[in-house]
């Protein structure tokens, strides 16, 4: 057996790649699905799906709401091709800041770069695969080289971008997403990570080290002696900011993992931190596979949220749990959004706004800091 080098996708007798290229699906409102959602969709899972509809197209999205919108992004997303959903709501001003694992994001790159992830089957050897070189995840099958071709890219723009100091993952993916747009003209049009940095949406990643794109940062500290380094607290207060701005705030919540957290601890963070009471998030959507029982975060609805202050007790009816495969539902909720008469709303461009927006929260956070000296002393 090859030790863990790929193998050679290009002389391979086995046609593990023949299937059809994965593309990035972009929603078009369609009214069909519209109608699907509104009138057959009505009990169980498929009921919570409308649900979540009719409170991200009605009331999230109504302009008089100005809801600051967060994604969050967990599970093989943009390998299963839905970063066309992601690229449409952006685009169109229906989210406003995304927080993702970083394995999506990585993933994006392939797209942006060229490369071709190809549809499969679940029921194939891996050991077949290894040997010809061939990386799974599920059904989705593409060459080992596109790993390392698209870490070569990453290890070069790091090198190209001449970062060097403690940056948080906003400004590292808006500096990948222009250098991306900058060579590989067009490609906002098929990644994620470009499209944000041109539509003004800032992306987190709630664990910087836990992908490729983190594994070749570290590369580039040990490697080149670069002082880049992603600083998470950056990135907590920037998350906090944004949500303390919020006239409104809500969430698409995709899987579960680090991100949602990440998102949802903003309101603690005010609170119990920071010594600002916001009032917890105003509307809660996810879609998942994972379950409460397990006493996980991922699976924590968003009434145990309440108690935590991340979640207003007073919206809990415009919070809803759809457990579904975000594959399949995402997309029949994105047309439904896009097709809406709120399927498109100014850009609110906070990636140029973060430096003023954590300049208030210290403000903010200055004047609670003396209010409780205050009380402390009396
Ligand atoms: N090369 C890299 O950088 C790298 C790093 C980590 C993971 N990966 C790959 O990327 C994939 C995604 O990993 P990840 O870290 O983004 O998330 P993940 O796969 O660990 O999933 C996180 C969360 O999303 C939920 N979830 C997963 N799939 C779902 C679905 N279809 N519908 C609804 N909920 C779902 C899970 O229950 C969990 O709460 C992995 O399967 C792995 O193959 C690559």
């Amino acid at each position: 057996m090859p030790h863990r080098a790929p193998g050679s996708p290009g002389t391979s007798r086995r046609q593990f790649l023949s299937g059809k290229p994965i593309r990035y699906y972009r929603p078009r409102g369609s009214g069909e699905i519209r109608h699907l959602i509104d009138e057959g969709f009505q009990a169980f899972n498929a009921g919570r799906l409308s649900e979540a509809c009719g409170i991200f197209a009605d009331k999230m999205l109504a302009p008089e709401n100005d809801t600051t919108i967060g994604l969050t992004v967990a599970g093989a997303m943009t390998p299963a091709g839905l970063g066309g959903c992601v690229i449409e709501l952006m685009d169109r001003g229906l989210v406003d800041f995304i927080i993702s694992t970083g394995a999506n994001l990585y993933h994006d790159l392939h797209y942006a770069l060229n490369f071709t992830l190809r549809r499969g089957s679940p029921f194939v050897d891996d050991r077949d695969l290894y040997e010809d070189g061939i990386i799974r995840i599920y059904d989705v099958l593409f060459p080992a080289t596109v790993l390392l071709e698209t870490d070569a890219y990453i290890r070069e723009f790091l090198v190209r971008s001449k970062l060097n100091e403690a940056i948080s993952t906003s400004e590292f993916h808006y500096r990948l997403g222009r250098d991306l747009i900058e060579r590989q003209p067009g490609c906002e049009e098929y990644s994620v990570v470009a499209r944000a940095a041109l539509a003004g949406v800032p992306i987190y990643t709630s664990s910087p080290g836990d992908s490729s794109i983190g594994m070749n940062v570290a590369y580039h500290e040990l490697m080149n002696g670069s002082r880049l380094m992603i600083d998470s607290n950056k990135d907590v207060n920037e998350v906090c900011a944004i949500v303390l701005a919020g006239k409104q705030n809500g969430c698409v919540i995709l899987g579960g993992g680090s991100p949602k957290n990440f998102y949802l601890q903003a309101q603690p963070t005010l609170w119990e931190v920071y010594g600002i009471p916001k009032g917890g998030n105003d509307y809660f959507i996810q879609i998942t596979t994972d379950q409460v029982v397990w006493g996980g975060l991922s699976g924590a609805t968003p009434s145990e949220a309440v108690s935590w202050g991340k979640v207003n007790p007073g919206v809990l009816p415009d919070t809803v749990v759809a457990y579904c495969d975000s594959t399949i539902a995402f997309p029949l909720f994105c047309e439904y959004a896009i097709g809406s008469k709120h399927g498109r709303r100014a850009r609110k461009d906070l990636v140029h706004k973060r430096k003023d927006l954590v300049a208030a929260l210290v403000r903010e956070a200055k004047a609670a800091d003396e209010k409780r000296k205050v009380k402390a002393e009396v």
